[in-house]
């Protein structure tokens, strides 16, 4: 199989690319390919043939996106539904990466993957209408939901962002046998359980062995500029019915942390992710 992956130097997109290392795989960054200059995106797919493209290029910086709606429109909206229909041109599949921003997180329990969707900030809007211009644009797709767990490299975390924070490696090999199945849908791709932003924090100090406090605060507290969704696990329904299932985040997150020792052993201190999302 042939796949192109765009975004392909973003975290993802790097975890893809290595967990589908059997495949041809071309993985343009974004000074390669803007998937915002329709023209170079339909080229390449066209010019390529590949059987599948994974979208991971996005806007993932969620404060930017709410001070510049726009452009978060014009490249998490639109983009995806430029590369949708150049597939559709192409004959390709599609993979498009979602968010559980999406949801407004009132449910109060974990999101199903047709549950009604109400994004409450500009960079959840912008995936949704990006996933709305996949489904219009090509009937051979997966959009598959997540939230990346990150380090927000804070001793203050809040309580009442409650998610399925998602290691990226786990997430790269559920794509990976997904995009055997054929089975087109949209799919919620997360580490299971769900837990707060606080618990997160605990939980990655008592694997480090680390006795340092985390203060508990609330969003408001936290002064974050737009608003986020409250309660946004993700239940993975379809994903199961096909044994794609992540395991609990607690594991992956111990694993991570493994991973991530590695990595600042062999290249120095880490940098912060911010908002990144
Ligand atoms: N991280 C999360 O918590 C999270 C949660 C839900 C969904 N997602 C989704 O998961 C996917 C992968 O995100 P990630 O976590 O890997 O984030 P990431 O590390 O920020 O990767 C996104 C990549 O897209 C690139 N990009 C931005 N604008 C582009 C454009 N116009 N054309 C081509 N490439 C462009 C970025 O390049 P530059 O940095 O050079 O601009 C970056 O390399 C995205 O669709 C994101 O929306 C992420």
């Amino acid at each position: 199989m042939r796949a192109i992956i765009t975004g392909g130097k973003g975290q993802l997109g790097r975890a893809v690319e290595e967990a589908l290392a059997k495949h041809e795989i071309i993985a343009p960054g974004h000074e390669t390919l803007d998937v915002t200059d329709g023209a170079a995106a339909q080229r390449l797919i066209s010019e390529l043939r590949p059987d599948l493209v994974v979208h991971c290029a996005a806007w993932t910086d969620t404060a930017a996106c709410e001070r510049e709606p726009q452009r978060a429109m014009v490249v998490n909206g639109e983009a995806p539904g430029i590369v949708a229909a150049a597939c559709h041109e192409a004959g390709a599949a599609m993979l498009y990466v979602s968010s559980n921003e999406v949801f407004d997180g009132e449910k109060g329990s974990p999101y199903d993957e047709d549950d009604a969707t109400g994004a409450i900030n500009e960079y959840g809007r912008s995936k949704l209408e990006g996933e709305h211009r996949v489904r219009d644009a090509l009937a051979e797709h997966y959009i598959v939901r997540m939230r990346a767990a990150r380090e927000q490299g804070s001793l203050r975390a809040v309580t009442d962002e409650i998610a399925s924070p998602t290691w990226t490696f786990d997430l790269a090999e559920a794509i990976a046998k997904l995009i055997d199945t054929q089975a087109w849908g949209t799919y919620h791709l997360t580490n299971s359980g769900y837990c707060s932003r606080l618990e997160w924090a605990r939980a990655i100090l008592d694997l480090s062995g680390l006795q340092v406090p985390v203060e508990p605060a609330t969003l408001a507290e936290f002064g974050a500029p737009y608003r986020k969704p409250a309660f946004s696990a993700l239940a993975n329904n379809n994903g199961a019915r096909l044994a794609i299932a992540l395991r609990p985040w607690r594991d992956a997150l111990s694993d991570h942390l493994r991973w991530g020792e590695a990595q600042q052993a062999a290249a120095g201190p880490p940098s912060q992710s911010g908002n990144r999302k």
